[in-house]
């Protein structure tokens, strides 16, 4: 293991980080301050999360990005505070954010953000949303954060270390069967009319405990790590909704793929995240439903 050169305290490879100061008329003066990647991802989140608790407590400026897709005021202020506390922090790392003020670098490293994932909850006064933060080097999820700041709930993961809420060890259920699991879906906010996702949902509910549709991809997927929920599946979800809640499924001892069980890509068509236990029989009956109806493809 490598010892860092400031403090002499052991450095984790992939958990230690140079903070860069801001680059100032052309010269470069860079400082070396460990900080812990996941430590900076739980602040910026917390900072974020009084922002929505704030706009929470007053009436939503909603508009619309699409049909049904809302953006508010808590949207935009949320990802302007992470935004900028990253580029403080993490000055040459890239940053994809859903509402566009992100920044592309020539970096190996990009924070996946969504400032407020279940805005339609937030709009609406139903207290289920979140922020959600991942960091990946070269695609690979190193640090994650899902906070809900309603119920003061804070997932965090880091590779190899685990996950946790509230600081305290966490681990996917041990249900083995599918007919006594409760499992989560959602719909994308942009198809009103028809979705193929209604077979699927047809068929799991009548096949498990239920199917809950809560609203925040990011929270369903730390349900599944924290064992509230066995499995949650999803198409058509974009990275900066699930980056997060799929590392946090991992370090808890689940497992995520897709419907053909290839490996999850970020931004790929759909996404199941299970136990584990309960993984080949959901694959199986998602792969009875697409042949039996058309309209529900196992990939699309
Ligand atoms: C949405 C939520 C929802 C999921 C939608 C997402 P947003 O994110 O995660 O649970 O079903 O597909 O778009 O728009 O609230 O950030
Ligand atoms: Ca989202
Ligand atoms: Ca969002």
């Amino acid at each position: 293991m490598e010892i860092h050169r400031a403090s002499g305290r052991k450095k984790s490879p992939t958990l230690m980080v140079q903070w860069t100061a801001p680059q100032r008329a052309g010269q470069r003066r860079a400082f070396f301050m460990s900080k812990d990647y996941l430590q900076a991802a739980i602040e910026i989140a917390r900072e974020a999360g009084k922002i929505l608790r704030e706009e929470f407590d007053r009436p939503a400026q909603i508009s619309y990005k699409g049909d049904v897709d809302l953006v508010t005021q808590a949207d935009k202020r949320s990802e302007k505070c992470i935004v900028a506390r990253l580029q403080e922090y993490f000055p040459e790392h890239s940053v994809a954010a859903e509402e566009g003020s992100g920044q592309e670098h020539n970096s190996d490293f990009r924070w996946h953000v969504d400032p407020l994932d279940g805005t339609t909850n937030f709009a609406h006064g139903y207290p289920c949303f979140s922020i959600s933060i991942a960091l990946a080097q070269r695609g690979n999820l190193l640090a994650a954060v899902v906070y809900n700041p309603f119920y003061e709930e804070l997932f965090a993961a880091a590779r190899g270390a685990g996950a946790t809420l509230n600081g305290k060890p966490i681990s996917v259920a041990k249900n083995t069967s599918l007919s006594t699991s409760l499992l989560c879906t959602g719909f994308p906010v942009h198809k009103r009319l028809a979705n193929p996702n209604i077979h699927y949902y047809w068929d799991f509910t009548l096949r498990s405990h239920g199917v809950r549709r809560d609203g925040s991809a990011a929270l369903d997927l730390a349900s599944v790590a924290a064992g509230r929920f066995d499995g949650f599946w999803e198409f058509g979800l974009k990275p900066w909704d699930t980056a997060a809640g799929v590392l946090l499924v991992e370090e808890a001892g689940g497992k995520v793929s897709d419907f053909s069980g290839q490996p999850y890509q970020l931004g790929g068509p759909m996404i199941l995240a299970t136990n584990g236990l309960i993984h080949e029989e959901m694959r199986q009956v998602a792969f009875e439903i697409s042949q039996r109806d058309p309209a529900a493809p196992l990939r699309r």
